[in-house]
């Protein structure tokens, strides 16, 4: 099992690779797989700022393109008094591909605040709910 110090560590290292020339708010994020392997992200900004990444987005994005499971935690490192807490977007791609997994945030001072999924993300919109649809039609992969 990766361990909560290990991928601490590779999101503080994920966070130097930040592309954030805007913002100038650099983000790392790092999470375990089934495999037992760390998959890291940073933020990855645009000229046109709404095509910014998230670490997080990134970091899961990548497990799902390299066919690996997030399992267990994920840890997100920003330079902030108060550890900096995933936004509404990453808590619904968390809770879509990870579950109710940990969330470590951390600072650069060694602060961390741990939560769970469904701490940060309570009565979360899911894929089951297409499932219950009223409408027949509304079923996933129903093409009109
Ligand atoms: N950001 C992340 O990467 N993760 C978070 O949890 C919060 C925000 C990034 C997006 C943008 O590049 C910058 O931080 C400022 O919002």
């Amino acid at each position: 099992m990766i361990t909560r110090e290990q991928l601490i560590a590779a999101a503080m290292q994920a966070r130097h690779r930040a592309h954030a020339p805007y913002s100038k708010f650099h983000v790392g994020a790092a999470l375990a797989t089934e495999a037992g392997t760390i998959i890291t992200g940073c933020n990855v900004e645009s000229a046109s700022y709404g095509l910014t990444l998230c670490a997080e987005r990134v970091a899961l994005s990548k497990a799902v393109s390299e066919g690996q499971r997030p399992c267990g935690r994920i840890a997100v490192v920003a330079d902030t008094p108060t550890p900096t807490p995933p936004c509404g977007a990453c808590r619904q791609l968390i809770w879509e591909l990870a579950g109710n997994v940990e969330v470590i945030l951390a600072n650069l001072e060694g602060q961390t605040v741990i939560f769970t999924m469904q701490e940060l993300l309570p009565h979360a919109f899911a894929a089951e709910f297409l499932t219950m649809s009223h409408n027949p039609d509304a079923s996933p992969g129903r093409r009109s």
